[in-house]
């Protein structure tokens, strides 16, 4: 039978654990304060900020949506995020993805100071997980921390496995393959260019895509030894408006060891690891 990498009671249990958590950092008189900053309406990304706040308030931290029109100036936009830098009540503050064409050239990473960074796109973040230096001490980035907990909680062995990861975004594809590396897993990390794709799936133990392309993995980019493990990061929406992932699970799950199903399986870890992040950014503030 192939295992569904489902999320779902993992998140109930880490639930439980971040509720104490913050409870011991109320106790101490310290309010985890994420500020989520929106720029416009798209409709993505009006759900992923809902969930966020719903999750952040669940376990009893306090978040805020800063829904932002759509054409917002540029200095506007960069005094709204320099004050909540300032502002010492706030311990987290991520710029939801993507913004408007005008404001995509900015440099994004720079923009939300290191220590409220739980997005975990600050260089010197980044820097930690490409060293693999002082890691605790720096936030990163949810969607791969995520996915490793799913694994890890499903006794999954990274170590010493081969994994191909499909897509090289800033937010998941980059930083997964450097977190993965530093698990000691040998990663090749494929794009849209990548020649033979299905040759490199075929010969892994783990395949990993995020990509962003509805149903783009089939039966076909895989060994069909049944002995692969296939983690679906997509969230697409299918012809028929329907959310769906870059794997088509119909045609994949028979053939493989485990896959992780969407919705229900890597989306969940993304808002578990950004509270996480939150309430290790609320702890640097309690003297104990
Ligand atoms: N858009 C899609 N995923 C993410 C994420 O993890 N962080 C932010 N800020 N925007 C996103």
């Amino acid at each position: 039978m192939t295992q569904i990498l489902s999320s779902i009671a993992i998140k109930k249990k880490i639930t439980k654990e971040l509720k104490l958590e913050c409870r011991f950092l109320l106790e101490n008189g310290i309010e985890p304060y994420l500020k989520v900053i929106l720029v416009g309406s798209n409709p993505a990304s009006l759900v992923y900020t809902a969930s966020k706040k719903k999750f952040c308030e669940k376990i009893g931290a306090k978040c805020d949506i800063i829904a932002l029109n759509e054409q917002i100036d540029q200095n506007t936009f960069l005094d709204i995020i320099a004050k909540i830098n300032l502002d010492t009540n706030v311990h987290g503050c991520i710029i939801q993805l993507p913004l408007p064409k005008h404001l995509s050239h900015l440099d994004i990473g720079k923009l939300v100071n290191e220590d409220k960074d739980v997005d975990g796109f600050h260089p010197n973040n980044l820097y930690a997980l490409f060293s693999n230096h002082e890691m605790e001490k720096h936030f990163t980035s949810c969607t791969p921390k995520g996915i490793v907990t799913l694994l890890v909680e499903n006794n999954i062995e990274i170590a010493n496995k081969r994994v191909a990861i499909i897509g090289r975004s800033m937010i998941v594809g980059k930083p997964l393959a450097c977190l993965l590396t530093n698990l000691n897993a040998t990663v090749t990390l494929c794009h849209s260019k990548t020649l033979n794709l299905r040759e490199i799936t075929k010969e892994v133990d783990i395949i990993i895509s995020a990509v962003g392309i509805a149903h783009l993995i089939d039966e076909t980019f895989i060994s069909h030894k049944k002995n692969q493990i296939v983690v679906d990061v997509g969230m697409n929406t299918d012809t028929q408006g329907q959310l769906c992932g870059d794997v088509n699970f119909e045609r994949v799950k028979d053939h493989v060891l485990a896959i992780t199903p969407v919705p229900g399986g890597v989306g969940p870890m993304t808002i578990i690891s950004l509270a996480q992040n939150l309430l290790q950014a609320s702890k640097k503030k309690v003297s104990l």
